[in-house]
């Protein structure tokens, strides 16, 4: 796949996209070409049957991401300042809605809108020098791209309180303990691992991921029997595709499974 924008590198490694925030010089911080280049990028991916999985890091070994582009920022008039809030929001929400599972791979300083892109994806894998934090009530604002509400929906109401009230970060042994991330490895090894959990998401039926990543999210949102509704239709959905059939023939003929997403 080709670069859509130099503060935004994207390459694929056979189903898995990565996608690379690329300001290093400025900790990776999302200024308003980023969020244009990591729209079109997701809105592109989403239709595109060829990638089953995205991993999402920061260029350099400082930063995952450090949130908004303060710089920018400062020159923002106030309707500007809206403008650039609604949007990260929206592109958070279709990240966290994307039909395949994103993880984010947490190499370095992730504060603000870096813990918050970080929540939005499904899996969190952070390197040792991890930094996490919702850091914004320091700078007299709060968690604007769903912070506020993904943290505790994430790790829980009090523990989200501290951390958003005190604006204390937290690194990476801390953020596995209170379940902000799901792992934690060396920091050489932090692209392999994700890569590693990305292949074996690419092993099961694309279909089905789609539907589980589906189930959970919106069945979590509702009452437990609308929930089983919810995992009931998109069950469903998994038992007319050829690739269940698949599943079941290569489990008899005993070989490995090629799945279509069809
Ligand atoms: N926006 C714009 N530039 C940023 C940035 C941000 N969010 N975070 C870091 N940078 C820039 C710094 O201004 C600096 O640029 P300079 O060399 O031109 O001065 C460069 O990245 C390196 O950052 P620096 O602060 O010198 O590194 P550090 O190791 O001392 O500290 C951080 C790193 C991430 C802890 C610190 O930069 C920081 O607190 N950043 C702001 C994070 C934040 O509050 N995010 C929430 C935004 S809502």
């Amino acid at each position: 796949m080709a670069n859509t924008e130099s503060v935004l590198l994207s390459e694929t490694h056979e189903q898995v996209a990565v996608l690379t925030l690329n300001r290093p010089d400025a900790m990776n911080a999302v200024n308003f070409d980023m969020l244009n280049a990591i729209k079109a990028e997701v809105a592109s991916i989403r239709f595109n049957p060829d990638i089953r999985v995205v991993i999402i890091t920061g260029a350099g070994e400082k930063a995952f991401c450090a949130g908004a582009d303060l710089k920018e920022r400062s020159t923002m008039p106030e309707l500007r300042v809206r403008e650039f809030i609604y949007t990260i929001r929206r592109l958070f929400s279709d990240i966290e809605s994307l039909n395949k599972p994103v993880i984010a791979a947490v190499n370095g300083f992730a504060l603000g809108g870096g813990t918050e892109m970080a929540l939005a994806s499904d899996i969190r894998i952070a390197s040792m020098n991890a930094s996490m934090g919702l850091t914004e009530t320091r700078l007299a604002i709060i968690p604007g791209a769903g912070g506020t509400q993904r943290l505790p929906r994430l790790i829980g109401r009090g523990k989200a309180k501290e951390l958003i009230f005190t604006g204390r970060r937290v690194d990476a042994r801390e953020a596995l303990d209170i379940g902000l991330v799901n792992q934690i490895c060396e920091p050489n090894l932090l692209m392999d691992e994700a890569m590693k959990m990305a292949r074996m998401i690419c092993e099961g039926g694309p279909i089905a991921i789609g539907q589980a990543k589906y189930a959970i999210d919106a069945g979590l949102e509702t009452d437990l029997n609308t929930g089983l509704a919810i995992e009931s239709n998109a069950y469903w959905i998994t038992i007319p595709t050829k690739d269940r059939m698949e599943g079941i023939s290569a489990f008899l003929e005993k070989r490995k499974p090629v799945y279509e997403g069809k």
